[in-house]
């Protein structure tokens, strides 16, 4: 593929960011992040070569899972402004030539949405069919099924008003909508084309293979992503789904789509995302290797979205009970760091305690595997979290400005601030945006580095992957290819220096070899043998990125 169908295709290159409105920046002082704070730091994010915002549900909720309980789908939550400041927010975004997507949560609703109010007081109310209902009991314990076991131990609830028993995947207080009616996917269709109207590229789609299921009808869950993805291209040709579906790879591959592509268009990397951490952990590159093996080929109309963090528990369900045990001991041996036996409620920086150096490795991964990297709000300055917090509201603290009162976050008396900020050694005073700009070695100007190096290679994005064979387990050597260019990549997990030999697979006399990360680094073609082979010593968690390419074609700057 060319860079120009890498323009149509802007999803399979771009840099993702994640932010929840309500923590980003308090622009008006009640303590509360708001839109017109995004607003203000467009520029900021811009700056950082960020090119997709990924804004969470900012929309009226009785706010009892963070927002993703929605009363109201055309509305924006008076907490964080108007539907006028997110006009503004879209076309400032724009103006910095930013996309933006925002969450679509339809497998639920909040139970204070109308419809849930309605459908609940008769039988006969016109919104009843929009919910599942039945009237036995569960013969079965559906405990399994829980999404958050530490809140329900069923997918049924006896509702009092309605005297039937309704289903919800979530907590109680998020009924799951029945998307076999025809009149509610009228409705999500209605909801995705009044957002597309006001200008979002796209959706992240929440909670995807809940949305089809148990019910007790035979909508193929597939059958309703075609039908939405193909609204959502008649109404904008270049508009994107990016799908969250934490399912094993076969199955996970199936929501792209029978016919390549006509279902989501992107889909989070759940089990590569997994296995990650237990390469970090054991300082072996082969669970990563065999995750990235297990990966059926995906179409070019497909991608994969790359992640470390995202905003839930960090979560290892796809490993065995031994593997997330090793994880566990590793990342967050104290209990109160796990949630519901399957995840850690910690970032990334406390995980790996501060090693800036096992960190960019980390970071590296996730911007050179091929897909669209995708970050969580204040990875980029190496944010902690705050365990006080209950849960997965841990990671969601106020982003971190400043040194000052708040991070910098809110003028408001800390008391009155959505959630405290971590202190010690991920507080402000340690952390923060303002400090990091000053400092060239901060993690922050790392990014912004890597960034601009990651849109350069736009090859990331398009190409192919095959694994080399470094002859090291501790290195993760990758090759992705697009025409007539290879970017070759290598990332040793070990805490020891790791010796590699990787063939190059194109004739070297003939080809040139250039490193993407020179960082006054001793030139590699120094370190290519006779027979064309690339012969390294890698430090302890160090990682490379080359490009080789024809030597009749000007070198990347
Ligand atoms: C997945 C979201 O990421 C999570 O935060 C939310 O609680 C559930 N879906 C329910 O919407
Ligand atoms: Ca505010």
């Amino acid at each position: 593929m060319t860079r120009a169908d890498a323009s149509d295709l802007w999803w399979k290159n771009a840099i993702v960011y994640c932010l929840d409105v309500e923590t980003f920046l308090d622009w008006n002082g009640d303590g509360i992040g708001d839109l017109n704070g995004v607003v203000e730091r467009i520029d900021y994010l811009a700056g950082i070569g960020i090119s997709c915002l990924w804004l969470m549900p900012f929309q009226p909720s009785p706010n009892r899972d963070d927002g993703y309980d929605i009363v109201d789908y055309y509305a924006v939550d008076h907490r964080l402004g108007t539907l006028g400041d997110f006009v503004v927010l879209l076309r400032t975004a724009k103006d910095r030539g930013m996309r933006v997507i925002i969450d679509l949560v339809v497998n639920h609703t909040s139970d204070k949405h109308p419809w849930f109010k309605s459908a609940r007081r008769s039988p006969r109310s016109p919104h009843r069919d929009f919910y599942v209902w039945r009237d036995e009991p569960p013969k079965t314990n559906t405990k399994a099924k829980v999404v958050f076991p530490d809140a329900e131990d069923s997918i049924w609830s006896w509702d009092e008003q309605a005297r039937q028993w309704y289903l919800h995947h979530f907590y109680r207080h998020q009924p799951d909508l029945n998307v076999s009616n025809p009149t509610v996917q009228e409705e999500i269709e209605r909801i995705i084309g009044f957002w597309l109207e006001l200008g979002v590229d796209g959706f992240r789609v929440d909670a995807v293979p809940f949305l089809v299921g148990e019910s007790g009808n035979e909508l193929d869950p597939h059958v309703l992503l075609r039908e939405l993805r193909a609204f959502l291209s008649r109404r904008r040709g270049d508009a994107v789904l990016l799908g969250e579906v934490n399912l094993p790879p076969k199955e996970l591959c199936r929501y792209f789509g029978e016919h390549p592509g006509d279902e989501l268009q992107m889909l989070f990397d759940f089990p590569v995302m997994q296995a990650t951490y237990l390469s970090l952990a054991r300082g072996d590159a082969r669970p990563l290797r065999a995750a990235l093996e297990a990966a059926p080929e995906i179409p070019q109309e497909c991608q994969w979205a790359r992640f470390l963090r995202n905003h839930d528990e960090l979560t290892l369900d796809q490993l065995s009970e031994r593997e997330r045990e090793e994880v566990f001991a590793a990342f967050g041996p104290d209990p109160d760091m796990q949630l519901f036996g399957r995840g850690l409620r910690r970032r990334l920086p406390a995980m790996l305690q501060g090693d800036q150096q096992r960190i960019r490795l980390a970071y590296s991964l996730l911007l050179s595997l091929p897909g669209t990297p995708v970050l969580f709000y204040g990875e980029e300055i190496g944010m902690g979290e705050n365990l006080a917090i209950e849960g997965r509201m841990s990671v969601r603290t106020p982003m971190q400005w400043t040194a000052q009162r708040n991070g910098g976050f809110s003028s408001a008396p800390p008391s009155r601030v959505i959630r405290p900020l971590p202190e010690g050694p991920y507080g402000p005073l340690a952390v923060n945006v303002a400090d990091q700009r000053g400092d060239p070695n901060s993690l922050l100007n790392w990014f912004e580095r890597m960034i601009r190096r990651r849109r350069e290679t736009a090859e990331l994005g398009m190409g192919r992957l095959s694994l080399l064979d470094p002859g090291n387990n501790a290195v993760l050597a990758h090759r992705v290819d697009d025409g007539p260019i290879d970017i070759i990549v290598l990332h040793n997990l070990a805490n020891e220096p790791s010796e590699i030999t990787v063939g190059l697979g194109r004739g070297h006399d003939r080809y040139e070899l250039t490193d993407l990360l020179n960082m006054g680094r001793e030139p590699v073609t120094n370190h290519i043998d006779k027979r064309g082979r690339l012969r390294l010593t890698l430090d302890a968690y160090d990682y490379r990125w080359f490009r080789l390419q024809p030597s009749d074609q000007p070198t990347a700057p």
